[in-house]
């Protein structure tokens, strides 16, 4: 028997030394939780998602009452993104939230949208820097498969 030790670095800012443009990026994404449909958790998500050419698009969490209809923040800003400019690589994606009016503590995607920014990773060869945003401290991963150790891609069906 072996143990296999599999690690993750994850970089922890405070707000006021990130880069100014992941500091823009992460404020995007708290404001796009606004516009959130959740009805049902009100849990408000929003993501920001950084392209190559320095567009910023973003997404929020849209709910339904078959719950399984609804779409994560991250999937509606990634799938918007990979939609309307199929032809650039994602480069960091920012996500908050709120709550009766306040903002969470830092969260984290859910196992689905990890799943879906390392597709994107894969589909433009390019690591995504993922942003968890609190109020005062942002932490980053600096790419999507180091937050999905073991993961199942394109490569496994060829
Ligand atoms: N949600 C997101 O949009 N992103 C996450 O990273 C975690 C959860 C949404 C799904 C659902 O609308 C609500 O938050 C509560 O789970």
């Amino acid at each position: 028997m072996e143990e296999i030790l599999i690690e993750t670095k994850i970089k922890a800012y405070a707000v006021a030394e990130l880069p100014d443009e992941l500091k823009a990026l992460a404020h995007l994404s708290f404001a796009a939780t606004h516009g959130a449909y959740a009805p049902y958790s009100e849990f408000r998500v929003g993501a920001a998602v950084l392209l190559d050419n320095g567009v910023i698009v973003t997404g929020n969490n849209q709910e339904n009452a078959a719950y399984p209809s609804g779409l994560c923040a991250e999937r509606v800003a990634l799938f918007y993104a990979g939609s309307h400019y199929p032809g650039l690589s994602v480069r960091a994606i920012a996500i908050s939230a709120q709550t009766g009016g306040r903002q969470t503590e830092r969260i984290s995607p859910c196992g689905a949208c990890r799943q879906v920014l390392l597709e994107t990773e894969n589909r433009y060869q390019h690591p995504i820097q993922v942003l968890l945003c609190g109020q005062e401290t942002v932490y980053i991963a600096e790419s999507a498969a180091s937050l999905l150790p073991l993961s199942f891609s394109g490569s496994d069906l060829k």
